[in-house]
């Protein structure tokens, strides 16, 4: 493997572009894929050529990852313009919030599919090249909900224990190779995702579900990411960041 080349679903805002910055700072050649918000994604280009100064690689590809057709023709672009992934982030996720009163069957299937099937189909893709490299890292980002449920709803706690499970099944046939498959559990990342937009008294409210006395930030699920990165030995395992919500 002479370089890092690097995908990352849904790296224009909050933990994905977390993800992306770290990698353009290692000199990685870094895609990140998004679906509707072209603002965030024009500042996220500007932001990740600045990070990676002036060898700067960086693809920004627009699509919904739930479409597989979409993933194909995205892995298509980037091999023909970086070469062979061998880093893969499935992080793009929606979380529309439901209870079993007032679930569609509409928002079940659309949930697994941008946030379950959208890492199989990425996976698919990008698993021979990394065997023929006999190098590869998969990180899954998924949710305290996998194990505790959550709050979001059913279709949102089905679809990151699915993710759960899709990592421990491609950890176990594709370490042989050299490819290692982990996740992550992230719980209440406060300058990401639906927090990102809460009142700073709100927020506050949220410091009961944990140990420690913050709410997690970005950099906390980048740490995480990168201890991941950088370890051959550790594959299958779900690394929860999330201040201890599981004990609570
Ligand atoms: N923030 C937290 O506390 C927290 C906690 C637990 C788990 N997570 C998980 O962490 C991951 C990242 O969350 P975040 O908080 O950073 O979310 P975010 O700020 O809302 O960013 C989500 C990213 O995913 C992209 N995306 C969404 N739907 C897509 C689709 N159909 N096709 C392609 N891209 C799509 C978005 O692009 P567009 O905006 O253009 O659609 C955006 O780039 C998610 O999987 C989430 O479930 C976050």
């Amino acid at each position: 493997m002479d370089r890092l080349i690097a995908v990352v679903s849904g790296g224009t805002r909050g933990i994905g572009l977390g993800v992306a910055e770290a990698l353009v700072k290692r000199g990685a050649a870094v895609a990140v894929t998004y679906n509707r918000d072209t603002r965030a994604a024009k500042q996220a280009k500007e932001l990740l050529l600045q990070s990676a100064g002036v060898e700067a690689d960086v693809l920004v590809l627009q699509g919904d990852v739930a479409d597989e057709q979409v993933v194909a023709d995205q892995h298509e672009a980037v091999r023909n313009t970086f070469g062979t992934v061998n880093v893969l982030v499935n992080n793009a996720g929606i979380m529309p919030p439901r209870t079993f009163e007032d679930i569609t069957r509409e928002t079940w299937d659309e949930t697994l599919r941008v946030n379950l099937s959208s890492a199989y189909s990425w996976s698919r893709k990008t698993v021979q090249g990394m065997k023929a490299e006999n190098f590869g890292r998969i990180v899954n980002i998924a949710s305290l909900a996998a194990r505790g449920g959550g709050v979001v709803g059913p279709h949102y706690a089905a679809s990151k224990a699915g993710l759960l499970g899709l990592t421990r099944y491609a950890a176990r046939e594709l370490g042989p190779y050299g490819i290692t498959v982990n996740a992550i559990n992230p719980a209440f990342i406060r300058d990401a995702g639906i927090f990102a937009g809460w009142s700073e008294e709100r927020r506050e409210g949220l410091k009961d579900k944990i140990v420690v006395p913050e709410l997690g930030r970005v950099r906390d699920v980048v740490r995480a990411f990168e201890y991941l990165l950088d370890s051959p030995f550790v594959t299958g395992v779900a690394l929860d960041v999330c201040g201890g919500a599981f004990m609570i």
